[in-house]
């Protein structure tokens, strides 16, 4: 499926529920996501319908998101069916909490790979950032379970806020040592709390190259590219078996080189993370005379329209407020 400024759109992120058991100042009110009737969310069996349409317009790769992809009752199954539709690339965002025991299983049911979120080591830090838990050591089992079963590539998220956790950039670069981890630095973008403090505890991906570069010396560009679908760029610290990796939310506009829509949990296609526009595919999901043409046109006519680059700063409102846990970043 080619857009209206002739990008091939190949990549899906779905975001399965806006629910979380984290609450990242950055992401999630304190408060959580109100409760909304169970039926204005997507069900197991309209999800796989419309990952079925999005194989027959190319979209060949999915990412679960959330909120908590894993708080999902029936995530497995659903890894199991999307895959069978055709999927390629099945991986998933998670924080970790829940990922080690369920690994094993996500794996069997079709699971490509995964991608966790780590912004500090340290407890109190954790509390302040994710706010109701405190240990990160389930974090670090998740990180040693995806390894021990192969999940490759496996890609640590860390979103860098100066005063909050930038001091820890360089210890969590040393993940990337002696294992084959690919830690990735995130800009931080304006959504939900974050809007208001963002600018002033954003860190330029530049700086912490820099810092980087300070302490283990030149960083080699990994030219053939680190396996993904996103816009993370990688280096490598000389003789390390992993990269670090920088996505550029802020600085950069990657938005040339955009693969991707979302599918939110309440059935809404959303053509790009920085534009209002939002195209429900529920009321032709939920029509039982619909046929699958009908779904493929309605996807096909809401991708073409995507916008040509973000505009975070026209983001506003509850759409703002909703953007990250309800559209899974
Ligand atoms: P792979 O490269 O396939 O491993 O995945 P990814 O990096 O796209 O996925 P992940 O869910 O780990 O996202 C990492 C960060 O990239 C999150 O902060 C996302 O919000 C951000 N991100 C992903 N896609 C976009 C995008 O299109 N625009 C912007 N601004 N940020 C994005
Ligand atoms: N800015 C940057 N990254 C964010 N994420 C969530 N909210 C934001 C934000 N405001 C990241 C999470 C997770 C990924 C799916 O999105 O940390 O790693
Ligand atoms: Fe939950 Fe991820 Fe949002 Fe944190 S960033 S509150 S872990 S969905």
């Amino acid at each position: 499926m080619i857009d209206q400024y002739g990008r091939k759109i190949t990549y899906m992120r779905i975001s399965v529920t806006d629910r979380c058991n984290f609450r990242c100042v950055y992401c999630m009110p304190l408060e959580g996501v109100q409760l909304r009737p169970r039926e204005e969310y997507l069900t197991h069996d309209e999800i796989v319908e419309v990952v079925r349409a999005g194989v027959k317009l190319g979209i060949d790769r999915i990412r679960l998101t959330g909120g908590e992809p894993l708080v999902r009752a029936g995530i497995v199954d659903l890894c199991r069916d999307i895959k069978a539709a055709g999927v390629t690339d099945l991986s998933l965002s998670t924080n970790g909490l829940m990922f080690a025991k369920m690994a094993p299983d996500l794996k069997r049911a079709g699971l490509d790979r995964v991608n966790i979120s780590l912004d500090t080591f340290r407890p109190e830090r954790l509390k302040q950032i994710a706010r109701i838990v405190t240990d990160p050591q389930p974090i670090l089992d998740a990180i040693d379970a995806a390894l021990e079963l192969e999940m490759h590539p496996v890609k640590i998220n860390m979103v860098v806020m100066r005063g909050w956790n930038d001091d820890e950039v360089v210890d969590m670069a040393r993940l990337t040592l002696e294992r084959p981890l690919h830690v990735r630095y995130i800009e931080v973008m304006p959504f939900s709390e974050a809007y208001e403090f963002a600018p002033d505890v954003l860190v330029p991906s530049a700086e912490i190259r820099e810092r980087l570069m300070d302490a283990f010396g030149d960083l080699e560009p990994v030219r053939e590219g680190v396996p993904g679908n996103g816009p993370a760029r990688y280096w490598r610290i000389p003789g390390a078996l992993g990269t670090v990796g920088f996505i550029s939310a802020m600085t950069e506009c990657f938005c040339g080189g955009c693969n991707r829509v979302r599918l939110s949990a309440d059935g809404k296609i959303n053509p790009c993370l920085g534009h209002v526009t939002e195209h429900d595919l529920k009321p032709v999901l939920r029509d039982p005379t619909h046929t699958e043409d009908d779904l493929i046109a309605a996807m096909a006519a809401a991708i073409h329209k995507k916008p040509l680059e973000h505009n975070f700063d026209q983001v506003e409102g509850e759409y703002r407020l909703r953007i990250m846990h309800g559209i899974g970043g």
